[in-house]
């Protein structure tokens, strides 16, 4: 009701801001800051069950689905076990290989949408480990698990996700390490993941404190028919993420391509009237996204850059909106949260019901 408001709008925008302090909530009494590892007493794996996974394997939906892609990035990268993710909605219906040496992950907000909670009984009938990434306390998939870590989030009323996947993102982050640790991953490369981790609520919060800076762009984005989002490598799921969100909500076709797929097929559709978000974060990548953001350019298309501040734009002129650096392995975590700000602010301007969009449900529990 109107009380859990707190006299915000709406939902969505309460939820926006209580991130920094469900990120401290989501990694209190869970790091280890001398030995560089997070310690996930939930997850009821042992040193050498860590040590025997020899893939990972992340199950969830919508939104959820789109943070197991950032996560097993963050598997890959930090871990250097092969790591992906699936829609759990289509896993369950083509008779998937299950591997006793591979960890599952589920993850889901509700804990109660059916198709993942489907697939971890397929998961679990073949013999495979699993484990959740759940907000609820006590749903049904967080008691189908193994094992787990509960995000603590609070409860999530906006059927657009924002707080819960960003605490996902966070507790793949944490596994990422629980994995990394019993391998190749060095001390000092741990404690710089966990100083990168504790630094994450302080720098959420002023994400969405520059929000005006990000609401400038709305009306943009509002406006067009359609749009794209792009990024590579760290930035494509978080461009996957940044076009479910708007079109959740903004009711506009947004779509995420990797950027180096640009000049394969999708620049054709770029003119003045089909605006795109780029992820540009400060990585190795960066030269070619700019070379990417100038081909658009060349077309007549509108580009707003989501970067950190040391990425060198040289003479190319878009308007950009900057975030700040964490670890390259973790930045996927702060670029998705000036995108929550657009879908919200373009929902705003069109008027739509933010909390409630149409054909939506908040978690999908039936077939
Ligand atoms: C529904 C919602 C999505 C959500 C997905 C997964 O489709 O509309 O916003 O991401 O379910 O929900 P879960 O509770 O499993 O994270």
């Amino acid at each position: 009701d109107d009380l859990d408001l707190g006299g915000y709008r709406h939902y969505m925008y309460k939820e926006i801001q209580e991130q920094p302090e469900c990120l401290e909530r989501m990694i209190r009494g869970r790091l280890d800051d001398r030995f560089g590892v997070s310690r996930l007493d939930g997850l009821n794996l042992t040193p050498r069950d860590l040590r025997g996974f020899a893939r990972v394997k992340i199950l969830g939906c919508g939104s959820a689905y789109y943070a197991g892609q950032i996560g097993a990035t963050m598997i890959e990268d930090l871990a250097r076990v092969p790591a992906d993710a699936e829609a759990a909605s289509e896993f369950r219906y083509r008779n998937p290989i299950i591997e006793a040496d591979t960890l599952y992950i589920a993850v889901s907000q509700s804990g109660e949408t059916a198709d993942t909670a489907f697939a971890v009984e397929e998961v679990k009938r073949k013999g495979g480990r699993v484990v959740g990434l759940v907000n609820v306390v006590g749903s049904t998939i967080a008691r189908a698990c193994d094992g787990g870590l509960y995000l603590h989030a609070g409860p999530e009323i906006a059927v657009a996700s924002t707080k819960a996947l960003t605490n996902m993102a966070v507790g793949f982050a944490m596994i990422a390490l629980a994995l990394g640790r019993v391998r190749d991953l060095s001390n000092a490369d741990g404690q710089r993941i966990v100083a990168a981790l504790r630094a994450l609520p302080k720098q959420v919060a002023a994400i969405v404190e520059a929000e005006a800076r990000i609401a400038e762009h709305a009306k943009i984005c509002a406006d067009a028919r359609s749009l794209f989002f792009i990024g590579r490598v760290r930035g494509f799921p978080v461009a996957r993420e940044g076009a479910q969100k708007f079109k959740e909500i903004s009711y506009r076709h947004a779509e995420a391509y990797q950027t180096s797929e640009l000049k394969h097929g999708p620049l054709a559709l770029i003119d003045e009237e089909l605006p795109t978000v780029a992820i540009v974060p400060s990585d190795d990548l960066a030269d070619r996204n700019l070379a990417a953001m100038q081909q658009i350019k060349a077309r007549k298309g509108q580009v707003l850059a989501i970067t950190h501040d040391d990425v060198d734009f040289g003479d190319l002129d878009v308007p950009r909106f900057v975030v700040p650096r964490s670890e390259p392995e973790l930045d996927p975590i702060l670029l998705t949260i000036p995108l929550q700000l657009l879908a919200y602010h373009a929902a705003l301007i069109l008027g739509h019901d933010i909390d409630k969009p149409r054909n939506l449900a908040k978690s999908v529990t039936v077939e």
